[in-house]
């Protein structure tokens, strides 16, 4: 299997191998890189070590993974808000190819359907793993071949998101499909804590299957795992 693991040992060291392979993985591209970022629990550090850096990060564009369905574009819970909050304007980056959450949903996904058939490039894609296996909103069941689509999140998956906010979020979502996430040059897999070594194995080491979404992986290049020890519990020693 063509992956690297690089372990990390707390969240500060989490925070700086992710940085690392991050500025290594974006370093040198023609043009400006095109990456996609996540949202979530597990990249905070990751985000934090990109704005503790004492060397100026390449500039980039961010690209969209996923959005919930529905809200007014001002909304604080939208994924696009929570990431130019988080990282986006305190790095500086202008370039977006964010989804508006308030737009005709036909039109708003073949909007995007048409920007990546147009760019067909992504150099950098940075992922989270929930713990049913989904990458964006690609929950189990996504086709290996699916495209950026509305969909609906499992419930496990909309009760987490429930808890990010202490409200009820939209189970309608945007994502972008596998399809899209297949375009990248290299995959980011970040993964914290014991609640995600099972499904972290399965994806790696079980049967390629689309109802572990994130196995899609198995197949893909320049993959590169950033976990900590306890996300990594069940990789072999
Ligand atoms: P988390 O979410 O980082 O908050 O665990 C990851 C995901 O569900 O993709």
């Amino acid at each position: 299997m063509a992956y690297n693991i690089i372990e990390c040992s707390n969240e500060v060291d989490f925070g700086a191998k992710a940085r690392l392979a991050f500025c290594k993985a974006i370093r040198g591209l023609n043009g400006l890189p095109n990456v996609i970022l996540p949202t979530g629990n597990t990249p905070a550090p990751f985000f934090q070590a990109l704005k503790d850096s004492k060397v100026p990060i390449t500039p980039f564009q961010y690209l969209q993974l996923d959005e919930y369905l529905g809200l007014p574009e001002d909304d604080e819970i939208l994924f696009k808000n929570w990431l130019d909050r988080d990282v986006l304007s305190p790095l500086g980056i202008t370039h977006r190819m964010a989804f508006n959450s308030a737009a005709d949903p036909a039109s708003e996904i073949q909007r995007i359907r048409d920007w990546y058939n147009h760019f067909r490039r992504v150099d950098v894609a940075v992922l989270g793993i929930g713990k049913n296996g989904h990458v964006g909103f690609n929950e189990p069941g996504s086709a290996f071949n699916s495209r950026a689509r509305v969909a609906e999140m499992s419930d496990e998956t909309w009760e987490a998101n429930n808890k990010y906010w202490d409200r009820e979020v939209p189970k309608k979502i945007i994502t972008l499909g596998i399809t899209e996430l297949k375009l990248a040059s290299t995959t980011l897999l970040l993964a914290r804590g014991e609640e995600k070594a099972d499904i972290l194995y399965e994806a790696f080491y079980g049967e390629m299957t689309t109802e572990i979404p994130a196995s899609y992986l198995q197949l893909q290049r320049n993959v590169v795992i950033i976990a900590d020890k306890n996300a990594l519990g069940r990789f072999p020693k």
